[in-house]
């Protein structure tokens, strides 16, 4: 190999390095974005957040801790807790994503 393909050969090496970097760099704020966006589906009823709607008369979601969230989730989900809206709604999520919800909505 000739100096000059060497060289050539090293900076397209860099070049990729620095590619895999950014790479990495997207998908982790596309997987932010993916959380956000998971949550922000509650929002229209329970507020940004869990934070509620003034004279919305839905329950504020942002006083459960994560854990409970979940729980209530996944009852809704089973049909052990009855509802008007949450059980159909929770059924429409896999468990995976409902913890990602109740992670990124639950009091910390
Ligand atoms: C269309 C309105 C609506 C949307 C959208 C909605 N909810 Fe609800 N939520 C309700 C209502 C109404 C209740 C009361 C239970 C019922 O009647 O289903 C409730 C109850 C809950 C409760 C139980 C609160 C408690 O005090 O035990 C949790 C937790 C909850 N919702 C979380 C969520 C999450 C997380 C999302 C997003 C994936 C969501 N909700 C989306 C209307 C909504």
């Amino acid at each position: 190999m000739s100096t000059r393909h060497m060289k050539a050969t090293i900076a397209l090496g860099a070049f990729l390095a620095s590619l895999t970097t950014f790479s990495l760099a997207q998908s982790a704020d596309a997987t932010k974005l993916y959380h956000r966006g998971l949550a922000a589906t509650c929002a229209n009823c329970h507020g940004t957040d869990g934070k509620g709607v003034v004279d919305g008369g839905m329950p504020l979601i942002n006083t459960l801790t994560s854990e409970q969230m979940l729980a209530q989730l996944k009852a809704f989900k089973s049909g052990a807790r009855e509802g008007t809206i949450m059980p159909q709604l929770a059924k429409g999520y896999s468990d995976e994503q409902l913890e990602i919800i109740a992670n990124q909505l639950g009091k910390k």
